[in-house]
């Protein structure tokens, strides 16, 4: 029973790695009873010089200083300077004998932990317990501090490389939106020259067959007649082809500034464009107040009459055609409504009708190029809108869009 306590104690006992700086052995002493006495098993180095200390905290690992204040060849205050140097955080408490207040007051502005007088040891293992405590709140603040400056480094290398990728598909897309720029160009330009240099000799075509029928007048037959009427025909309807492309390559972006336009000025204008039409079909054309718009004046005009055109053409047999075209407000746009009592169109042709050369019917039914409405939605498009037909066969057709306001 009597061995059994000791042992119980020196198992339960902490370890300690103390740096004593301390010219008394017999004070030394007393420090490491006092320790004992507390529970820690310490393991200690006593020294009393500066290169020792040097020595000291190269060689090993150490858990705290206690250092007295004045030594014969070493100084409480150098010994704090070393271990500062020495980039070591340990706990440093200085024992003293009779030590004036200034004096402890200018220990604990260096940095040492706590002070505590040699005639008064019993504060000694409470001041280490609570060093020891925080040097490890310590240790653990500049861990979390390191690990947060680590990931913040990382983050920040990241966000370089990402940058960086950035930029470079941020150049690849400005390339690659520049290539396709300049092929849009040239292929608007391409269609603009071709259909303006066909004219050409188109006209020459048309008319040397003109002329070919009144210079021989007498000499041709009804056959050959017929066939100078084909060639002019078809001629005819080429022009007419070349024509509607040309409008169709005209329509771009860009070239322009919105403008206000009057869209009530403009169905005036398209009205008078029309007169002839309007009057062989005895069509009842009527248009509710319109609004002002933001846009190209001679796009939205053209926009509007294909409309209008389209309305008037595509009759029913028999029904003399009544076109409205109205205005409502939607936010910052308006929605236009052109709307017709005429053959309407079947619910799956409803999309197929905007594009270019396509059309519903044979052209001696209803003669056209199927370009007008790729027009108008290259128009609408442009003016950041959108178009779309609501329909039925036999029941009228109603073209809507919208235009900013
Ligand atoms: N108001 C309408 N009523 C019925 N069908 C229409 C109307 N507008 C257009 N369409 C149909 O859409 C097709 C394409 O129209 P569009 O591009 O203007 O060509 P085009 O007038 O030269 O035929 C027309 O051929 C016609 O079949
Ligand atoms: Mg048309």
């Amino acid at each position: 029973m009597g061995s059994e306590k000791p042992l119980v104690q020196s198992e339960m006992a902490t370890p300690l790695r103390v740096l004593i700086v301390e010219d008394s052995e017999d004070d030394a002493f007393l420090m490491l009873r006092e320790l004992r006495k507390g529970g820690y098993a310490p393991q200690a180095e006593r020294l009393e010089t500066a290169e020792a200390m040097e020595q000291a905290l190269a060689a090993g690992q150490w858990d705290m200083v206690i250092s007295d204040y004045v030594l014969p060849r070493f100084s409480g205050l150098a010994a704090l300077q070393i271990l500062k140097q020495s980039g070591q955080d340990l706990p440093f408490i200085v024992v003293s004998g009779n030590i004036g207040e200034d004096i402890a007051v200018g220990a604990m502005k260096a940095g040492a932990h706590d002070y505590i007088l040699k005639g008064n040891l019993t504060r000694l293992v409470p001041a280490v317990e609570r060093e020891l405590r925080e040097a490890v709140v310590r240790r653990e603040r500049r861990r979390a501090e390191a690990a947060l400056q680590r990931s913040y480094e990382e983050l920040e290398q990241r966000v370089r490389e990402r940058t960086e990728e950035l930029n470079a598909s941020k150049l690849e897309l400005e390339r690659l939106v520049g290539e396709l720029e300049r092929s849009n160009r040239e292929l608007e330009q391409f269609a603009y020259v071709a259909s303006h240099d066909l004219q050409e000799p188109l006209r020459m075509v048309s008319s040397f067959m003109q002329l070919l029928e009144k210079r021989f007048e007498h000499q041709l037959d009804d056959k050959a007649r017929q066939y100078i009427n084909h060639a002019l025909d078809g001629s005819q309807r080429m022009s007419q082809l070349i024509h509607d492309l040309l409008m169709f390559s005209r329509v771009r972006r860009g070239t322009w500034e919105p403008a206000p336009v009057d869209l009530n000025d403009l169905f005036s204008q398209i009205a008078d464009n029309c007169r002839t039409t309007i009057e062989e079909t005895g069509a009842v054309i009527t248009c509710e107040k319109l609004p002002v718009v933001q846009g190209e004046p001679s796009q939205l005009c053209q926009l509007l009459q294909n409309l209008l055109v389209n309305a008037v053409k595509f009759r029913r047999q028999d029904v003399i055609p009544e076109v409205h075209v109205s205005a409502t407000r939607q936010g910052k746009h308006w929605l236009l409504a052109v709307r017709d009592n005429g053959i309407g169109i079947a619910p799956e042709q409803h999309e197929r009708i905007f594009l270019i050369f396509q059309r519903l019917h044979s052209r001696q039914k209803y003669n056209g190029t199927g370009i007008g409405l790729a027009v108008c939605q290259r128009i609408v498009d442009f003016h950041g809108g959108r178009i779309w037909v609501e329909s039925e066969p036999g029941k009228g057709s109603t073209f809507l869009f919208n235009l900013p306001a």
